[in-house]
């Protein structure tokens, strides 16, 4: 329980951290973080071409938490891609805080994934032979911080002890469950301040308990701290923790609407049988 409140406490200090940044952008901008405008997106297979995306139009406000369901191949991460500035769109347009980011080169658009966007991945994407800290540290380094090493150190920490896991700090991700990989990349998603989440299927690898403290933290993020947070998910009990639902299918998208129940991972949490050990 003390360290589950620790946790909590830690969660408060790291979220503060992470939404001062994002709240600085709000005033003098555009209410959607994210603006989309027939967005498409083809891919080349030897001579066939795979379109994946096919005008997809789509605004995202600030503060939403948007899941985003369909089929396998619907073009769910194709979208992410873009929207993360992993990648380009073919055609169409992109405004992210109300910036055209579709035609930036490749150093323009990885400076703003650094200062933006943190990522979550299914397949939680840790190095293996780092520790925990430096896993979480390492955006740091990438992303052209003027950090000191010790105030880097001291982030990475606080990042950590965030989620919970400051007591695995030096643990390698083969020693720590899936639940706590997943905590150390949702650390690692934070350690920049970025102002959008986005998750592609967080909880793909996790038990239903691990998921729903998973879930918890993205809605901590969101509700308290009004960070945009863009999930993927096949699962629609898990896309009900947010807040509004689009559905994808062929390369658009199909549904757009809003959760009128939306589900309460911290209400879920308190109502389960307490388990011997957290995740
Ligand atoms: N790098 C690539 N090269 C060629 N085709 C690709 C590439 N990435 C995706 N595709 C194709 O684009 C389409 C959309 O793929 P995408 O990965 O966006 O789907 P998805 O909705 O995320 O599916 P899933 O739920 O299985 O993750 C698919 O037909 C896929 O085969
Ligand atoms: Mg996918």
């Amino acid at each position: 329980m003390a360290q589950a409140a620790a946790a909590q406490a830690g969660l408060e200090a790291a979220v503060v951290a992470a939404s001062s940044k994002a709240g600085d952008t709000v005033a003098d901008r555009t209410d959607n973080v994210i603006s989309t405008r027939n967005l498409v997106r083809t891919y080349e297979v030897g001579e066939h071409l795979v379109k994946a995306l096919r005008g997809v139009n789509l605004d995202v406000a600030r503060g939403e938490f948007l899941s985003v369901t369909g089929p396998s191949g619907s073009g769910k991460s194709t979208f992410m891609h873009i929207v993360g500035c992993l990648a380009k769109p073919t055609s169409g347009q992109y405004f992210l805080d109300g910036e055209d980011v579709s035609q930036m080169s490749k150093n323009e658009l990885a400076a703003v994934r650094n200062t933006k966007i943190g990522f979550v991945f299914q397949g939680f994407n840790l190095l293996s032979r780092t520790s925990a800290l430096d896993n979480v540290e390492l955006p740091l380094l990438y992303g052209g911080s003027t950090l000191k090493t010790a105030d880097r150190h001291r982030r990475a920490k606080d990042m950590l002890a965030a989620v919970g896991l400051a007591d695995r700090a030096s643990h390698h991700p083969n020693q720590l469950s899936g639940g706590q990989q997943q905590r150390v990349a949702i650390a690692r998603a934070l350690v920049n301040e970025p102002s959008i989440i986005l998750a592609d299927e967080p909880t793909g690898n996790l038990d239903t308990r691990t998921s729903i403290e998973v879930m918890g933290l993205f809605q901590r993020l969101n509700m308290e701290r009004g960070i945009t947070v863009v999930l993927i998910t096949h699962e629609h009990d898990i896309a009900e923790y947010g807040t509004r639902i689009v559905a994808f299918r062929d390369g658009l998208v199909v549904t757009d609407r809003p959760v009128t129940r939306r589900r309460a991972a911290a209400d879920e949490l308190a109502a389960l049988p307490v388990e011997a050990e957290a995740v």
